[in-house]
């Protein structure tokens, strides 16, 4: 018997694929167009797909595989699933968040599959942004973690009946960013961030941001239908879409990662040129896994890889860097929230 902890994650997992294709109804990377370059002056085997996030922190390819689960049994297939084809396709994989795995250690397994079947890979554990040190600590050691990602997630509590009532975070994860010593990623759930936000992080000392946007997975719509008591399914538009949050993250001097509504290596790219240096995928390769099969999954993963550099090829980059310098010109809703928030 699964305690509730195991049966919520066994939840978010079957409802994220079931309310999937309603949260994505509008893909907000379509007002952002790229300028065509017709004279790239480059081939294909000239790019360089390897991202350097900070020092110590390295990625072969731009995109990989965000945080999703671990804590029950359905998850550990899930996790060994997606850890296997992080392994084979050289891509970054987070977990879920530990601390089911901290309370229950009967759990821990769930996730040590995803050490187990890449021994060699990068590996981000992921906590709450209350986590403590010690709890930080034994997160990072749980997976031989390269990096440690706190999640933000304060809408999705909100929603849960059983959630958090008191977000007081900023002194933790400035504690934590200076005593661990790997890098921490701080990144929301899918309702994105805003200047502000990015502002108060960097001053207190987080060097990679994660701005997680609205678009894709959506954790009010998901806890909404798992709670059935509040109807808070007005927040199903809450919060600043992937695109509006790289508008606002620019000129940060923070490392950015874009996630949230990730569907295409074209999506990957127009994150790039608005200034993300990583990419993060979780509901749509969840979706195809799911869904479909995991062959299906190694079949898109191989897809995105031959995509990706043939993209950059297309528009003269030699790394997914350069694609900051990329031309590119913002549509409707998009541009009038650039123009209302001042970000061009
Ligand atoms: C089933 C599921 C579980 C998730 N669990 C976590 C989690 O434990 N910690 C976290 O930081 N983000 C979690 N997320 C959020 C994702 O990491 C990501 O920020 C969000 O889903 C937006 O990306 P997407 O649109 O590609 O799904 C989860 C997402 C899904 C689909």
């Amino acid at each position: 018997m699964e305690s509730q902890q195991a049966h919520r994650k066994d939840e978010h997992l079957s409802l994220a694929t079931a309310t999937y294709q309603r949260a994505h109804q509008h893909h907000y990377f379509d007002q952002v167009r790229l300028i065509h370059n017709a004279l790239p002056e480059i081939a294909v085997k000239d790019v360089d797909h390897h991202v350097q996030l900070v020092d110590s922190l390295q990625l072969e390819w731009p995109f990989y595989l965000e945080a999703m689960t671990g804590g029950s049994n359905q998850a550990a297939k899930i996790n060994r699933t997606l850890a296997q084809l992080a392994s084979k396709h050289h891509l970054a994989m987070a977990t879920g968040s530990l601390s089911v795995a901290l309370k229950e250690p009967a759990t821990q397994s769930s996730f040590t599959v995803v050490r187990d079947e890449n021994p060699d890979g990068i590996v981000i554990a992921n906590l709450g942004a209350d986590a403590g040190l010690d709890k930080a600590r034994a997160a990072i050691d749980i997976l031989g973690a390269n990096a440690l990602e706190l999640h933000l997630n304060a809408a999705q509590e909100l929603v849960m009946p059983e959630g958090d009532r008191d977000f007081h975070w900023l002194n933790n994860i400035a504690n934590l960013v200076e005593k661990l010593d790997i890098p921490v990623i701080v990144k929301e759930v899918g309702f994105g961030m805003s200047q502000a936000t990015i502002e108060r992080l960097q001053k207190a000392g987080v060097k990679v941001i994660n701005v997680s946007g609205r678009g894709g997975t959506n954790f009010a719509m998901i806890e909404d239908r798992r709670n059935h008591q509040l109807d808070l399914d007005d927040l199903a538009t809450w919060g600043q879409a992937t695109p509006e949050s790289l508008l606002e993250a620019r000129g940060s001097k923070a490392t950015i990662i874009a996630s949230g509504g990730i569907t295409c290596p074209l999506d990957v790219v127009k994150a790039g040129a608005l200034g993300a240096q990583a990419v993060g995928v979780a509901g749509y390769f969840l979706n195809i896994l799911i869904r479909d099969s995991a062959t299906a999954l190694d079949e898109v993963l191989t897809e995105w890889q031959t995509e990706l550099p043939r993209l950059l090829t297309l528009l003269g980059c030699h790394s997914f860097r350069d694609l900051q310098k990329v031309p590119f010109v913002l549509m409707g809703d998009l541009y009038s929230y650039a123009q209302q928030r001042h970000l061009i």
